[in-house]
């Protein structure tokens, strides 16, 4: 099994994975932190956007959406979900467009798929071209010395007359630049059980040194890892909301 095959050969289950996420909070949450800190404009850019749920929502705010994805498979689902959207293949590391989008965001912690921080600059530079002069790029992340690898996320989904399970897990090994997501895909049918693995290997940053990477491009805002209320990140805890405003 390829360690992507959650977005290739699974693919087709990727929104039963996602189904306990609350998109729907997510971007009402990135759409208020848009009329904060941007220019309220409404061209808008999904990086890593899988299948297209936050495009879904911010459709119905009324935004022109794009999506980019490295997947074509998941590309494909997007389009079913979001016909409105236009969706281009494509790798977050070396996109590149003019700069006219009003708002970027990565969520899922995605950003973190650039794999090295080499990479992770070059996704940070081409959303940076991409925007407009006080455009924003949003996007969730977790600091690699906060990682607790026994904790996992887990969630079970009875599905056209299966029972799914999905487990996910972040692995740090303490040193080093690479950290892995691990996610499991259990599907049982009348009392017969498929298992599918996926290791992803993943950039591994602290929040300090990622506020490096971004400052000389966006003034920087950080904000707790919470969809609920918009609060100022504590600078303790390891996940968070990142709204950076381009210079
Ligand atoms: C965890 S999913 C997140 C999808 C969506 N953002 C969400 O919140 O549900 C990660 C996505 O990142 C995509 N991806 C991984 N590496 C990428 C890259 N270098 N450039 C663009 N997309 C990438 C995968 O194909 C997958 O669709």
């Amino acid at each position: 099994m390829p360690d992507n095959a959650l977005y290739t050969d699974l693919s087709c289950y990727y929104d039963l994975m996602c189904a306990d996420i609350n998109y729907r909070s997510q971007s009402d949450t990135v759409h208020r932190l848009h009329q904060i800190f941007g220019n309220s404009g409404l061209k808008y850019l999904d990086l890593a956007c899988g299948t297209g749920p936050h495009i879904e929502y911010f459709i119905k705010e009324g935004y022109q959406c794009n999506g980019l994805d490295i997947s074509q498979s998941m590309l494909d689902i997007a389009a079913l979900n979001c016909p409105e959207a236009k969706f281009e293949l494509g790798n977050m590391c070396t996109f590149e467009t003019d700069s006219s989008y009003d708002l970027i965001t990565c969520f899922l912690y995605s950003i973190h798929y650039s794999g090295d921080i080499e990479n992770l600059n070059g996704a940070i530079k081409s959303a940076h071209k991409a925007l407009k002069t006080d455009g924003i790029f949003c996007f969730n992340a977790v600091d690699k010395n906060h990682i607790d690898n026994e904790l996992m996320a887990k969630h079970t989904v009875l599905h056209d007359n299966s029972e799914f399970s999905f487990c996910s897990s972040w692995f740090y090994s303490g040193e080093g630049e690479k950290q892995k997501l691990k996610l499991s895909v259990e599907k049982t049918t009348t009392e017969i059980t498929q298992q599918w693995t996926d290791e992803h290997p993943m950039v591994a940053i602290n929040f300090e040194a990622l506020q490096n990477l971004l400052m000389p491009y966006f003034d920087v805002h950080i904000f707790e890892h919470d969809y609920d209320k918009i609060i100022t990140w504590n600078k303790l805890s390891g996940n968070a909301i990142f709204v950076c405003v381009k210079k």
